[in-house]
């Protein structure tokens, strides 16, 4: 990594939309290597538009994003997963026809896959591994998003960036999804989340930024923010 105290994702002051309306305003954070971060809003918040103008898939109508030391802004999806910055999205996007395999084989396009990464994922996912031949369109929900992981996980990433990870995933299955994150962390892999189900993202991250209406408000750690008044009020159902 270039550039001594910069992070190795940096949001400068972002702003995008749609139809050339914004609907994110000046977003600016910072990701250090190793660290994982927590973007926490509700439905609508913005985040994954946010997520969307980090790898270019919108063009931000200002600012800038740096990623290990690079301008990435308007990059191209591609160039922006090949330099490190990987990227799953909430619908996954996983080729329903294919096996579990020929799935984590894409991932590595158009590297050729790496034998060892691939036994990782089997490690981190044992419930893959069982399930190696079988089409993707066939898994359970949960099975689905720990092969999007695993899929993301197949391009060797620096960053891994989780769009809502338990969308569509049953109280039991989420919170074993968010075991396989830790366990990424805890192997040193930076980690920028987006959740709506606060206390799994706060338990996963060191620190937080809370999205409203398209801007970042309140940032903290993750007890800072596990102990604020509104975020207790507006997500983790206190009163
Ligand atoms: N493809 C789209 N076209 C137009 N507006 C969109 C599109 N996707 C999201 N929006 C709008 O942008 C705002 C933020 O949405 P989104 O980024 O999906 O929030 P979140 O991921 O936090 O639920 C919402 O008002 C939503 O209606
Ligand atoms: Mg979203």
């Amino acid at each position: 990594m270039s550039g001594g105290s910069e992070g190795l994702l940096e949001v400068d002051d972002v702003s995008a939309g749609y139809l050339g309306e914004d609907v994110i305003h000046d977003i600016s954070f910072s990701v250090a290597e190793g660290e994982a971060v927590a973007i926490i809003g509700s439905n609508g918040a913005g985040k994954s538009t946010l997520f969307r103008a980090i790898v270019s898939m919108l063009t931000p109508s200002g600012g800038a994003i740096r990623f290990d030391g690079r301008d990435i802004t308007s990059t191209g999806t591609h160039r922006i997963a090949r330099a490190g910055l990987a990227y799953v999205p909430a619908e996954r996007h996983l080729f329903p026809a294919m096996s579990v395999t020929e799935n984590l084989v894409l991932g590595a396009f158009p590297r050729r896959p790496d034998p060892a990464v691939q036994s990782n994922v089997f490690e981190i996912f044992p419930r893959l591994a069982e399930r190696r031949s079988q089409a993707a369109g066939t898994l359970s929900g949960g099975e689905q998003q720990m092969l999007a992981v695993g899929r993301a996980l197949m391009s060797k990433p620096k960053l891994l960036m989780l769009d809502e990870p338990t969308t569509g995933l049953a109280p039991l299955l989420a919170a074993e999804a968010y075991r396989a994150l830790a366990r990424l962390r805890d192997s040193g892999l930076t980690l920028v989340v987006a959740e709506q189900q606060v206390p799994l993202a706060l338990e996963l991250a060191e620190r937080g930024h809370v999205m409203e209406q398209g801007r970042l408000g309140f940032s903290g750690t993750s007890d800072e923010l596990a102990g604020n008044p509104e975020v207790q009020r507006a997500y983790l159902g206190v009163t």
